[in-house]
């Protein structure tokens, strides 16, 4: 029987840890932008939320590249953390845990689950022969390898010929407890093309994978047998377990039962697709664990159509990219232009034209030419026109009442570039009324009840399309709301759990149709996203850029 495990958070939500054998690259700040999107949205509607992230410290790769460098493991890896909790504060990602794989509280964890496991039976000693990708920190199937035994993932790099006694995990044990339960909760595993793909592999049968490295100081040691090490991936995804132990509590997996484990959502890219679907499912079925609710796989980025590497010198570095484009920018264009599970691209230029298309033309504009007239005609107020008074047939009510329940609809099922492409329809509806009804010829016209209801309905347009692009934008649509006159911080989803939290402004109210309220005073006009201009391309930096 499971251990009993309390919920306490409505919505949890991890990105894998992060390799720290180098900066932060666009790959990792993919995942976490996605990840720090989907906890926003959940803040919004009201519920708590646990969001971890982290950095996985150990290994034969890190201790390599500390060698390299001259460096102690410890101390690069100090080094690197810093340099990714920076980028996420860049990127204004709003974590609740970060944990590092070094932290004593996440050893207790480790020790605590390897016993639990060796206890069941299901770790023995035996000999390990096989060709070891280092920078994978995974063994290989001969036919996998490229020629000259490269590994797939890493062509610049050969795999090495390892032959030594290791403990194992029987993960051929769990071959049908998985099937099974991977037939019963068909959500485990999305998109539903990664879920067949596991499906695939798990049924033609599990090998046992060795848990422990001979020769290698920089982990963990294994509790009844300190000559071993513990591998640096069962350590690894024993992360989400130390990150569900509340910070104020001692760190035991019964105390994770009680505050955060199991998670709700697991977000990874492809490439550890079975690690996290075949290896740590069999893992908690072992330590008698209570499984996550889903793991969602997105894909890999690539620039101008091609695989981003150091070797072919075409890298990202998102802490320029970042630094000169701000956070709303960058998080948008991965979000809105890559259908989130599939592959997408990264091109300069085309960053430069969604943006001014979709947030400084489209947006922008809508927002600042329609502030300016109220202004002008409804002296800085909101218009003075009752949203109940809207008819059905209204182009921009009967796009904007239904609005609310499809995002909210397309970030549940991690459809960000849907939620985007259907805020977006509203906006562009509310350009072309404006062009259409022309407010200035209505008020010269005398037309005032007209001029009133056209620019209340413009204006509550933006202000949803804001609210609703908040977890993707917040910068943007706290500008928007501030504009409008609101007093609330929309930006302020900060941690709910460290923070005095405030309140934001809830979902079921703010996100549907007619919250602006006639007569009430409106901020100052200002642009929310001035037009890129084409820039020098920023170069790829290999310091700061790689894709390992
Ligand atoms: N440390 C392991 C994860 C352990 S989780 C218990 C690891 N780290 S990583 O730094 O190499 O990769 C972290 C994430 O970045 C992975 O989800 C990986 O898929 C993602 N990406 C790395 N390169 C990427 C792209 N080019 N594009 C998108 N995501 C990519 O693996």
């Amino acid at each position: 029987m499971n251990e009993a495990s309390q919920q306490n958070f409505a919505f949890s939500i991890t990105t894998p840890i992060y390799y720290v054998n180098d900066l932060p690259h666009i790959g990792s700040a993919y995942t976490t932008m996605a990840a720090d999107v989907l906890a926003r949205f959940h803040r919004l509607r009201g519920e708590k939320v646990l969001l971890m992230t982290g950095t996985d410290e150990h290994g034969q790769k890190i201790q390599r590249i500390a060698d390299e460098l001259g460096r102690s493991p410890q101390l690069h890896c100090d080094q690197i953390v810093a340099g990714f909790q920076s980028l996420w504060h860049a990127l204004n990602i709003h974590y609740d845990c970060f944990v590092r794989t070094t932290s004593p509280r996440h050893e207790a964890i480790v020790k605590e689950f390897f016993q639990r496991v060796w206890n069941r039976g299901d770790i023995y000693l035996g000999q390990q022969q096989g060709w070891y990708c280092v920078s994978c920190e995974e063994f290989k199937d001969e036919r996998e390898l490229l020629a000259e035994k490269r590994c797939p993932l890493h062509p610049n790099k050969v795999v090495e010929w390892r032959d030594e006694q290791n403990y194992f995990f029987r993960l051929s044990q769990y071959q049908l407890p998985l099937l099974t339960f991977y037939e019963n909760h068909p959500e485990f595993i999305q998109p539903s093309y990664r879920r067949n793909e596991v499906i695939r592999f798990v049924r033609q049968g599990l090998q046992d994978f060795s848990v422990s490295r001979i020769n290698l100081d920089w982990g963990f040691p294994i509790p009844n047998d300190p000559t071993h090490t513990i591998y640096v991936w069962f350590d690894a995804l024993l992360n989400y377990i130390t990150g569900s132990v509340a910070s104020d509590q001692e760190p035991t997996i019964h105390h994770a039962l009680n505050y955060g484990w199991p998670i709700s959502l697991h977000l990874i890219g492809k490439d550890i697709l079975r690690f996290h679907t075949v290896y740590w499912p069999a893992m908690l079925m072992s330590a008698d664990m209570p499984l996550p609710g889903q793991i969602f796989v997105h894909g890999f980025l690539t620039k101008d159509g091609q695989k981003m590497s150091k070797s072919l010198g075409n890298t990202i570095d998102p802490v320029a990219l970042v630094g000169r484009y701000g956070s709303d920018a960058i998080r948008y264009y991965f979000l809105k232009e890559i259908e989130f599970g599939k592959d997408g691209d990264f091109s300069e230029s085309r960053f430069i034209n969604i943006l001014n298309a979709d947030l400084a033309n489209d947006l922008g504009n809508l927002l600042n030419r329609t502030i300016k007239m109220a202004i002008k005609y409804c002296d800085r107020r909101v218009p003075d026109f009752s949203p109940s008074r809207i008819s059905d047939q209204h182009p921009l009510y009967s796009i904007a009442v239904n609005l609310g329940d499809q995002v909210s609809q397309a970030y549940t099922r991690l459809a960000f570039s849907q939620a985007c492409e259907s805020i977006l329809t509203l906006i562009r509806a509310g350009n072309k009324y404006v062009d259409e009804q022309a407010p200035w010829s209505l008020y010269k016209q005398g037309e005032i009840t007209k001029l009133y209801e056209v620019l209340y309905s413009v204006l509550e347009s933006v202000r949803l399309a804001g609210y609703l692009l908040a977890p993707i934008i917040p910068t943007v649509s706290n500008a928007i709301y501030q504009q409008l006159g609101f007093k609330i911080d929309l930006n302020a989803s900060a941690s709910n759990l460290t923070t005095e939290s405030q309140e934001l402004p809830d979902f079921s109210i703010h996100g549907s149709w007619g919250v602006l309220r006639a007569g009430d005073e409106l901020g100052e006009p200002y642009s929310v996203f001035p037009r890129l201009s084409d820039l020098t391309p920023i170069d790829s930096n290999p310091e700061t850029g790689s894709i390992q």
